[in-house]
């Protein structure tokens, strides 16, 4: 994390309290992890974030209990203002999402961090907290991260149908896609490992 956001002033990031809320999702906390995890559904599910996005370029770098989704954008969003000699440098990331084992992610965009925590509250409901805290505000109404609210409300109706189909007696496990689905398939392997140990 420090070596692609420790260029950012993290020290004067402050709480937002009335841009951070609780979301409550009908869906065990994994199959939300699940779904954070891929970029696969970004252009069917998300629209608008597909337009502020390069899907094309969109990436995945595991680590051994975490991971990174890079954002790069293609369009006039805002992007990191990377110093010389950053990993990213001459590239136009519009976010940073890094996943954290098993139920955190820190979201990093030009205006600040989006704080997720996925707690299980039952089988079949989670609660998700969003803490914001801000950086730059003005940065933030052309940002990939403007969307928060209207991205999260999509992924709650996808997530939520994906709990409705796995109970269906038709469901059947399938492959995981070795471009686009990097970071599902790490983290179902660290949860196996984890129920097996
Ligand atoms: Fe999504």
């Amino acid at each position: 994390m420090e070596e692609r956001v420790g260029f950012l002033p993290l020290h004067e990031f402050r709480f937002e309290p009335s841009l951070s809320k609780d979301y409550l999702v009908n869906a065990h906390w994994a199959l939300y992890c699940d779904n954070y995890l891929e970029g696969f559904h970004i252009p069917f599910v998300h629209p608008e974030l597909n337009q502020a996005l390069d899907y094309g370029t969109y990436e995945t770098v595991l680590g051994d209990y975490f991971n990174l989704q890079v954002g790069y954008s293609d369009t006039s969003v805002e992007t990191f203002d990377l110093p010389a000699g950053h990993l990213d440098y001459g590239q136009q990331v519009a976010a940073y999402y890094f996943w954290i084992f098993p139920n955190m992610m820190f979201n990093f965009y030009p205006w600040g961090l989006s704080v997720n925590v996925v707690k299980p509250l039952t089988i079949d409901k989670t609660k998700v907290s969003f803490l914001t805290y801000l950086y730059d505000e003005s940065k933030m109404g052309n940002s990939a991260g403007a969307l928060l609210d209207k991205v999260e409300r999509e992924d709650e109706f996808v997530v939520e149908g994906v709990q409705k189909g796995i109970r269906s007696r038709f469901y059947q496990s399938g492959r995981f896609s070795p471009t686009r689905e990097q970071g599902v398939h790490h983290f179902q392997r660290l949860i196996t490992s984890f129920l097996a140990g």
